[in-house]
């Protein structure tokens, strides 16, 4: 019985993602770029091996399944276009290609319409939770065609996360919706992870606490509304002892980024959406591998870090409103390229496939969700929902304390400054871009608006 289902790149996620759909009962052909990778694939995948089919490459892959074809591809965005290119020629009108790899929407958007011109179907699917999530169940974000959808449904929902008997995978909308939703997540993923290495810094270098005794607040925080994964395995990742002392001080303090978290700000900024919080999780990243240049400036002008005493409770506050404000950001950007796009996308799934099996799974999402879902949320964006308006104001007290804090002892917090000045700018409905618009007449007669409404006003100064 030839199979109709294949994999194709056997990497960390693609292996992961392949047991886990042998383990759902599909019968599976899986193919490598080198075809060691694939055999070594075949006698690891031991008992779940029964309906596995393993081919030395990708065309004898295609040839030997039967169609309709639907092949996911689990490759580097750099390779998928050469792994398309691979395919065509071997596959039949009516086969499926699964592009589950990190990929910048537009890309999906591009091929999607190439392979639809030539009878084939194309899906850009968005997996997160890294290889224990692909393995065990990650959350999908999919974009294609309703048909695309409905072949492909039994599958996704299979191997995806259960959330109280709900599978995390949906139908976001045609060709790059999920790829976009996916790379929203990521920037979202992005901000969270860098409010919680502001966090540890501040205490580590700022209260003088012991990785040990920081990674037991984070996992007692885990116990309550900041329940969430990242928060879970830092607490876990700063209990290590490795190498005769914590292991986070074994490793060099320089981020990498594979890109989506640069898409994301990249998109909101082409959109005219201001996603602060991310925008400064990617700079903080762009400067942590600036390793000897953060070298020559301590030795330049010096390190300041000093000393801060904050209470627990207002880093456990302060972390909640900016990781509302984290959220509120992504979603917005979600918004203006549903409506730039028309994907109208649903807010409130989005939400709830988040909840398990992804990075960013939280237990913030069950009340995000829910503010979607009600009627009331004015403007739809999330930093309006009546349910956060408390913690908000409450929380946001608590970034003004801890912002105040880090500052004046001279501890970057990118993440913290730029959430709380964005959230501080939608709390005054009068700004000071009366001022740019003033400026910009005066320099260059662009005109403004009067307070009446009236357009192409000008001030006096051209009188
Ligand atoms: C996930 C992750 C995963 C991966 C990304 C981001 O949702 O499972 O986001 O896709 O971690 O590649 O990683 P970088 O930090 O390398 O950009």
């Amino acid at each position: 019985d030839m199979a109709h289902l294949g994999l194709y790149g056997l990497g960390t996620m693609g292996s992961a993602l392949a047991l886990n759909i042998l383990d759902n009962g599909f019968p599976l052909a899986v193919s490598n770029r080198t075809d060691q990778v694939a055999r070594d694939f075949a006698r690891e995948s031991g008992d779940l091996g029964e309906k596995l089919t393993t081919y030395d490459d990708l065309t004898a892959m295609i040839k030997g399944m039967s169609a309709p074809r639907a092949i996911i591809a689990m490759v580097p965005a750099s390779a998928i276009d050469d792994v398309i290119a691979d395919m065509i020629p071997h596959l039949d009108k009516g086969d499926t290609i699964i592009d589950a790899g990190n990929t910048d929407y537009t890309d999906t958007i591009r091929r999607t319409k190439e392979l639809e011109e030539k009878g084939l179907s194309f899906i850009g699917m968005g997996v997160s939770g890294g290889e224990d999530g692909a393995r065990h169940g990650p959350s999908i974000m999919v974009g294609g065609t309703p048909d695309a959808w409905e072949g492909m449904r039994p599958v996704i929902e299979a191997i995806a996360a259960d959330y109280e008997g709900t599978p995390c995978a949906a139908h976001l909308g045609p060709d790059g919706a999920g790829h976009f939703v996916k790379t929203v997540h990521n920037g979202i993923e992005y901000a969270d992870m860098e409010l919680i290495a502001e966090i540890y810094g501040l205490m580590r270098y700022g209260g003088g606490m012991s990785p040990a005794a920081i990674g037991e607040q984070f996992t007692s925080w885990n116990d309550g509304r900041l329940a969430s994964f990242l928060i879970e395995i830092t607490g876990k990742i700063l209990a290590y002892d490795w190498k005769g002392g914590p292991a986070v001080d074994r490793i060099l303090d320089s981020a990498g980024q594979k890109g989506t978290g640069r898409w994301t700000v990249i998109e909101a900024i082409k959109l005219g959406s201001h996603a602060s919080a991310i925008e400064a999780a990617v700079g903080g990243r762009v400067l942590s591998a600036l390793k000897e240049e953060r070298q020559t400036g301590e030795a330049t002008f010096g390190a300041m870090r000093d000393a801060i005493d904050l209470d627990l409770a207002t880093y456990e506050k302060a972390f909640l409103a900016a990781r509302i404000i984290a959220y509120a950001q992504g979603f917005d950007i979600l918004k203006i390229a549903s409506e730039e796009n028309g994907w109208d996308l649903d807010h409130a799934r989005i939400a709830e496939i988040w909840r398990a099996g992804c990075i960013i799974r939280s237990a913030l999402l069950d009340d995000i969700s829910e503010a979607f879902r009600s009627d009331d949320l004015p403007h739809g964006r999330l930093l309006f929902a009546p349910s956060f308006t408390d913690l908000l104001t409450n929380g946001t007290d608590a970034m003004r304390t801890l912002v105040c804090a880090a500052t004046g002892a001279g501890h970057p917090i990118p993440a913290f400054s730029a959430a709380l000045s964005w959230f501080d700018g939608f709390r005054q409905s009068r700004g000071t871009a009366d001022l740019i618009q003033a400026q910009r007449d005066f320099f260059g007669r662009h005109g403004f608006v009067d307070l009446n409404g009236n357009t192409d006003q000008h001030g006096p100064w051209w009188d």
